[in-house]
């Protein structure tokens, strides 16, 4: 069990929530760095992290979770790149477009924000993108642009062919890429956060809420909605997606965007939807990984992009989807049921089990506690997540929900 007072201190300092990540993350960042620094007694590894900020930024170097790739969810990009033309049109070169990714971990993310704009036709001096993350390696890695196999997940490569230069394992972004980002250390929660910056027309925020607990999540999107325009785009991540959903936010309407619209918001939410927070976990799903194919094309207004009309996801229909084998589908169905009904403890086991299936542990468990957290009771949520405890060596864990699977069993019978 990790000592409270060091979670407590992360979750001040960057918002990570240790039920998202889990106790042992945490615990083993910890040992890790006091054993570096204090000679492994805990005692005085928090009196050092007291008087050196430097130590408290070792730490949070430590727990931050930098995983990210070349066009992840390809369709946010194409649907920016339609977005962006449009606007570029009416702006008729009044301002340069202002696009942020935060955080954006080692430049993947704003690289392909870039890359995705020029190849839709978008001169260069047309935008500029600002990308910031709390932790100091990865922005040095994202200026570097140097990049291996790892950064480049699916089947559809084209950009890097366009945009990059390089071997079989090594790969350097162009200059004209690069220099469109500007890079800077930045903390979501840091009260001055970009204070005096003009607000952004498009903000990519993807994969750090599902680390916070539900305040912080909350407190975030406030800060979110005060950084982009009132008629900004918020970009955010699958399994953040309901979160925007339940504060009266609409998606766009192009499936996998994961994009919400500022000005879409249909009333306020007044009395704010008891957030229902679906423990957040470690790992964001991952959509199938494929760039979607950006052509070039000169900018030109493009005809409204058609809000969703309906998920028209049913239960049902994501069972048969999935025990068929129609894995995407089944998946895209929960994204969009959860999108546009809220939080649903069905939905979050049926991903569970199609990351299970996937051989995606650690996402898996992610959706069945969200899936617990709605429904505690929830048997195949249980015996799904034990076995996954018990697989990765956590005997006591799997042993504590079977037991919850049974007296529910009992209960039920
Ligand atoms: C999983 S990556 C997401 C990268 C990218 N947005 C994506 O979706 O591929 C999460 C990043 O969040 C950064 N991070 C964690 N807490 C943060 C905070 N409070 N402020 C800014 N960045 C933070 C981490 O350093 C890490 O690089």
């Amino acid at each position: 069990m990790t000592d409270a007072r060091f979670a407590r201190l992360l979750k001040e300092r960057i918002g990570l929530d240790a039920e998202s990540v889990g106790d042992a993350v945490i615990g083993r960042a910890v040992r890790q760095r006091s054993v570096k620094v204090a000679g492994g007694d805990a005692e005085r590894y928090w009196e050092r992290l007291q008087v050196s900020a430097e130590e408290v930024q070792a730490l949070i170097e430590a727990v931050i979770v930098p995983e990210t790739w070349f066009f992840r969810y390809p369709e946010s990009f194409a649907a920016l790149a339609q977005l962006a033309g449009r606007r570029v049109c009416e702006l008729a070169g009044a301002r340069p477009l202002r696009l942020l990714s935060l955080p954006c971990s080692s430049g993947e993310e704003p690289y392909s924000i870039v890359m995705a704009l020029l190849d839709a036709g978008l001169a260069p001096s047309a935008f500029q993108v600002d990308a910031l993350d709390v932790s100091r390696p990865v922005l040095e890695r994202a200026e570097a642009g140097r990049y291996g196999r790892n950064s480049f997940r699916g089947a559809n490569l084209g950009f890097r062919d366009r945009h990059f230069t390089g071997t079989d394992s090594d790969f350097q972004i162009s200059e004209a890429v690069r220099a469109k980002v500007q890079f800077r250390l930045g903390n979501l929660l840091s009260p001055s956060l970009l204070a005096g910056e003009a607000p952004y027309d498009y903000v990519f925020c993807r994969n750090l809420l599902i680390y916070f607990d539900c305040a912080t999540q909350e407190r975030v999107v406030d800060v979110l909605r005060r950084l982009a325009r009132e008629d900004g785009v918020l970009f955010i991540g699958p399994a953040e997606a309901s979160l925007l959903s339940r504060q009266g936010l609409r998606p766009l309407g192009v499936a996998q965007s994961f994009a919400f619209p500022l000005d879409s918001q249909t009333q306020a939410p007044a009395a704010r939807p008891a957030l229902v927070p679906p423990p957040p976990r470690r790992t964001a799903p991952a959509t199938k990984s494929s760039a979607a194919p950006v052509r070039p094309r000169a900018p030109k207004p493009s005809p409204p992009i058609p809000r969703l009309a309906s998920a028209s996801a049913s239960l049902e229909d994501i069972a048969r989807l999935a025990n068929s084998g129609q894995a995407a589908e089944a998946r895209q169905r929960c994204e969009a049921l959860l999108a546009e009904q809220g939080p649903n403890a069905e939905a979050f086991y049926w991903l569970g089990l199609l990351s299970d299936a996937q051989g995606r542990g650690a996402q898996a468990q992610g959706y069945y506690r969200k899936a617990l957290y709605l429904q505690p009771d929830h048997q195949e949520s249980l015996l799904h997540l034990a076995a996954l405890l018990a697989a990765q060596g956590d005997q006591e864990g799997a042993r504590r929900l079977q037991e919850r699977a049974a007296r529910g069993v009992k209960r039920d019978a």
